[in-house]
């Protein structure tokens, strides 16, 4: 994903850290995967490669244009796609409404794509003017203008503490909740932001930057979302299967490495007992102890790959 709030006028996805993801997934001939994200397929059709013959891939996305984009590149792929409209909490239904109970292979690239990013009228960027929408599926949900107008002062600060970890986020609120027009556009609300912090504090990013990621992951509901796609692990992915995640920020990695080590802890049982009572047998192994991260060539290619994290799971083959 594209993490930042910039604003350059690049106008196509590069996908982050793809040989570390084909290296990671391994995939193999016949396998079924899982792309809970597949924005602009750049991930996808490096792994479907892979796949021919036998092999299947599931693409989800929650953006209709992305799927648009994405069905039209997929169509050139040797094995069949299907390409799904839904959210990626979804993904275990919709894989039972399709015959299929689970998957050998499952990634998730999480957050926005460079063309959402970069696109005024989805509202996700200050460096041009464009509704406050930030919506990843225009159709579903209330625009961030909305929430904004709907949140009071309190709760417009906590959203922009908890999801922004944004240190100046009650006098943003203040500042945002006593403007008179209410902000309906991405530069009103920025040029709110940047009125009411001090420029002494202004850091490396602009200081809308984490008042903008609050909002799109309020308005997206997007950690309940990893959440549930995380809990939902066991359930989808098939002994000897392998998962990748990248994400772009803290809120995300940290959420993606506890779940990560939970799913990878066997017994429990102190070392002293001679025999196991706790029952837990260990059913997943990390891929990574630690997240890899893009090369320095790769950041003088895309910049907007620099907080990038790849974690990556195996399920062990069963007995
Ligand atoms: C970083 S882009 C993926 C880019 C893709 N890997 C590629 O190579 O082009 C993230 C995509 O995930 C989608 N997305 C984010 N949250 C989602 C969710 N909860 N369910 C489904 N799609 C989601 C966004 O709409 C966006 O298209």
């Amino acid at each position: 994903m594209a993490a930042s709030n910039e604003g350059t006028t690049e106008h196509v996805h590069q996908p982050v850290l793809v040989d570390e993801v084909v290296r990671l997934l391994a995939p193999r001939p016949g396998e079924v995967f899982v792309d809970a994200t597949v924005g602009g397929a750049g991930h996808c059709v490096r792994v479907a490669e892979h796949l021919a013959p036998g092999g299947r891939v599931i693409a989800f996305d929650r953006d209709p244009a992305a799927l648009v984009a994405a069905a039209r590149r997929l169509a050139r792929c040797a094995v069949p796609v299907d390409v799904v409209h839904a959210r990626f909490s979804e993904v275990a239904p919709n894989m039972c409404a399709r015959g299929l109970s689970r998957c050998d292979l499952l990634l998730a690239d999480l957050g926005l794509s460079s063309v959402q990013l970069d696109d005024p009228v989805r509202g996700f960027s200050f460096g041009s003017d464009g509704p406050l929408d930030m919506r990843m599926d225009p159709g579903c949900g209330i625009p961030a203008a909305t929430l904004v107008a709907q949140l009071s002062t309190v709760e417009l600060a906590r959203c922009l503490r908890e999801y922004g970890e944004e240190r100046h986020a009650r006098v943003i609120a203040h500042t945002i909740k006593s403007s008179v027009p209410a902000p309906n556009t991405t530069r009103q609300l920025a040029g709110l932001v940047e009125r009411a912090v001090p420029r002494r504090e202004w850091g490396r990013l602009h200081p809308a930057t984490r008042s903008f990621q609050a909002l799109r992951i309020a308005v997206n509901d997007e950690l309940a979302e990893l959440d549930r796609l995380l809990e939902s692990i066991p359930e989808l992915l098939a002994p000897g299967g392998r998962a990748a995640f990248i994400s772009f920020h803290s809120l995300e990695d940290r959420r993606i490495k506890l779940a990560f080590r939970r799913l990878a802890t066997g017994c429990v049982c102190p070392p002293r007992l001679p025999v196991c009572c706790c029952g837990k047998t260990q059913q997943f192994e990390l891929l990574n102890r630690r997240a890899l991260r893009p090369t320095a060539d790769e950041l003088r290619r895309n910049p907007r790959a620099r907080s990038a994290k790849l974690r990556g799971l195996l399920r062990l083959s069963a007995g």
